[in-house]
């Protein structure tokens, strides 16, 4: 019988070193969140926790700067490491290739399509975690983190102009963030999303209204 209690423990020693010089959105309390997030949707929606949990503590096992050209891979590269990891620590075969799906398939930029349950879950919990109060708070510290503006002066929100978050960091909720309720794949995952995305809409209506009424004061 698997021991997911003291497996866990380990997960999370193995995460919480490699994480240290990671980007201020990927601390250990993200993946903390994301394995809360997929253990309370595979109670609703199913999915083995010897594959889920896993997966959800090692999606980002190795971590690929966004700018990096490997970026598109990452989640494979991602997979397979943790597979090797896995299996050298002496985690039970039986569940490796569907981990190593599932964290591959996680990935936004990977476009590989979940097929099993435990795959869904874990893609849901992540992107559960970049979006709501938690996701505005991620994009926007590692909007600083690149140097990028809050926003474009000559036009906030991206309403006349195409949005570009390589130019500012509120442009990313119109590039993805927005979006990624419409790609959640299990009902309680999108049920949740949908909550948080009207909880972002709010909070871009709010900041549009303080950054016009800056203007207002200017003048
Ligand atoms: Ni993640």
């Amino acid at each position: 019988m698997l021991d997911l209690v003291d497996w866990e423990a380990r997960f999370e020693r193995q995460i919480a070193a490699a994480c240290i010089a990671a980007d201020p959105a990927h601390d250990l309390a993200h993946f903390q969140r994301v394995v809360a997030a997929a253990k309370t949707i595979a109670r609703s929606e199913g999915g083995r926790l010897e594959v889920v949990v896993p997966a959800a503590w090692l999606h980002d096992f190795v971590l690929v700067p966004k700018d990096s050209p490997d970026r598109p891979r990452a989640s494979r590269i991602a997979a397979a490491a943790a597979r090797e990891w896995l299996s050298a620590e002496g985690y039970p075969g039986e569940w490796l290739d569907a981990i190593e799906h599932a964290i591959a398939a996680h990935s936004f930029t990977a476009r590989i399509e979940p097929v099993t349950i435990e795959a869904k879950v874990v893609q849901d919990a992540d992107r559960l975690d970049a979006i709501g109060a938690v996701g505005i708070a991620r994009c926007l510290m590692l909007g600083g983190v690149m140097g990028r503006p809050l926003y474009d002066a000559t036009e906030p929100i991206p309403k006349q102009r195409t949005p570009d978050d390589a130019r500012s960091t509120i442009d990313h909720f119109y590039t993805k963030l927005f979006s990624l309720a419409a790609t959640m794949q299990t009902a309680t995952g999108r049920a949740e999303a949908e909550r948080r995305t009207t909880f972002m809409r709010a909070y871009i209506e709010q900041l549009e209204r303080e950054i016009l009424a800056c203007v207002e004061l200017q003048g």
